[in-house]
C-alpha cells in the first residue's frame, strides 16, 4: 500500500466485482439502444475504461472536462467546461460515468446542461456515493459503492494530482490534506 493511505478502502477484486455487477444492470437498460457514453475527466478514466469494456450494446464514446468552483460554503453556482463533448448529444441517450459524487454541484450541473442541449435520456452512473454530503438534489442511477465521508485517492481519484494511478481505493492520511 501506498506510504500516503492510511488504509485501502476497495481492493482490486471488490472493484472489478462492483464495476461489473453496475455494467450489467445498465445493459439490461440500454438493449438495442446507441447512447454516448460521456467520462468526466479525470477522475473517471480507470473506472471508465473498465466499465465500457462490459457494455454489450454500440456505444459511442466521448469525454467532458469541467471544474466546479466555489466549493466552499457559497457555490458560485456555475461550472466552469474546460474540454467539452465532441458529439452533438441532440435527441441521444446519454450515460455520464462520474468517479465520486459528493456535493452533487457537478453532477446536477452536468444532467441540466445536457437536458439543455437535447439529450433524450441522461443517465448517471457513479463509482462512489458519498452519500452523507449531498447538498444538491440528485441521486446516480447507478454507483458502484456507498462510502462515508473520508478523502479517497486511488483507481482514477486524485489528490493535487496525485495518486490516481493506484489500482486500488485508499483512504488518504489526514496528515497529507491537512498541512
Ligand atoms: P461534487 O461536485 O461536490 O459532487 O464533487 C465531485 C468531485 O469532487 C469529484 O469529481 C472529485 O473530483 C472531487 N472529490 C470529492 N470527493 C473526493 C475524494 O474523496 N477524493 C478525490 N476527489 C474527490
Ligand atoms: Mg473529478
Amino acid at each position: 500500500m501506498h506510504q500516503d493511505c492510511e488504509r485501502i478502502l476497495l481492493t482490486e477484486e471488490e472493484l472489478r466485482a462492483g464495476v461489473r455487477g453496475v455494467a450489467l444492470a445498465v445493459n439490461a437498460r440500454y438493449a438495442g439502444k446507441n447512447p454516448i457514453v460521456v467520462g468526466i475527466l479525470k477522475g473517471s478514466i480507470i473506472f471508465y475504461s473498465d466499465f465500457i469494456r462490459h457494455l454489450d450494446m454500440p456505444v459511442t464514446l466521448d469525454f467532458m472536462a469541467v471544474s466546479s468552483y466555489g466549493s466552499g460554503a457559497v457555490s458560485s453556482g456555475k461550472l466552469r467546461m474546460k474540454k467539452d463533448l465532441d458529439s452533438d448529444v441532440q435527441g441521444r441517450d446519454v450515460i455520464v460515468v462520474e468517479d465520486i459524487i459528493d456535493s452533487g454541484f457537478t453532477l446536477a450541473n452536468l444532467r441540466e446542461l445536457l437536458k439543455e442541449r437535447g439529450a433524450k435520456s441522461v443517465c448517471i452512473v457513479t463509482l462512489l456515493n458519498k452519500k452523507g454530503r449531498r447538498e444538491y438534489d440528485i441521486l446516480p442511477d447507478y454507483n458502484c459503492f456507498d462510502i462515508d465521508n473520508e478523502f479517497v485517492v486511488g483507481y482514477g481519484l486524485d489528490y493535487n494530482e496525485k495518486y490516481r494511478n493506484l489500482p486500488y481505493v485508499g483512504v488518504l492520511k489526514r496528515e497529507i490534506y491537512e498541512k
